[in-house]
C-alpha cells in the first residue's frame, strides 16, 4: 500500500519527535485524498498525560488546515514488530477516516503490516445517536 518513499518519510519524520521522557520516537505520514502530505511526531511533556501521539499530531495538523478527506496513514516506530497505535489514536482515526482506510504500521527494520481503521477499532464509538 504505502510506497517506499512514504515509509522513508515516516522514518525521517520521527527524527523530529520530542521524546525526552520515553525516548520512543514516532513518525506519522498522513496522505489526503488529493495527495497532500501531513507529517506528525509525538510531543511529550514533563506532565506525562499531556503527551500527544505522532499519528494524532498528523491528523490534527491536517484537520486544522481544513482537510476532511484522507487516503492513507503510515506510522513508524522503533519496535521489533510493526508499531501498534494506542487506543486513543484508533478512536481519533475512526472519527476522521473511512472504515476501510489503510494504515501501514512500520517496525524499526521497516517491515510492515497494513490494517484498515475498522480492523484497528471494530465497533467503534462514532456518533451519539
Ligand atoms: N506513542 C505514539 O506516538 N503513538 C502511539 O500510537 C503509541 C504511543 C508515543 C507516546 C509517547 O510519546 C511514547 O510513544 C511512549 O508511549
Amino acid at each position: 500500500m504505502a510506497t517506499t518513499e512514504l515509509i522513508d518519510l515516516a522514518v525521517k519524520t520521527s527524527e523530529n519527535a520530542y521524546v525526552p521522557y520515553s525516548h520512543f520516537p514516532i513518525g506519522a505520514v498522513l496522505v489526503t485524498a488529493e495527495g497532500k502530505i501531513y507529517t506528525g511526531v509525538n510531543v511529550e511533556n514533563a506532565s506525562f498525560g499531556l503527551t500527544n501521539c505522532g499519528e494524532r499530531t498528523a491528523i490534527f495538523k491536517a484537520v486544522s488546515e481544513g482537510e476532511r478527506s484522507f487516503k492513507e496513514l503510515i506510522i513508524y516506530g522503533q519496535t521489533e514488530k510493526p508499531v501498534s497505535p494506542c487506543g486513543a489514536c484508533r478512536q481519533v482515526m475512526a472519527e476522521f477516516f473511512e472504515p476501510d482506510l489503510p494504515v501501514t504500521l512500520v517496525a524499526k527494520d521497516k517491515s510492515t503490516v497494513v490494517m484498515t481503521v475498522k480492523e484497528l477499532l471494530p465497533y467503534s464509538f462514532t456518533d451519539l445517536t
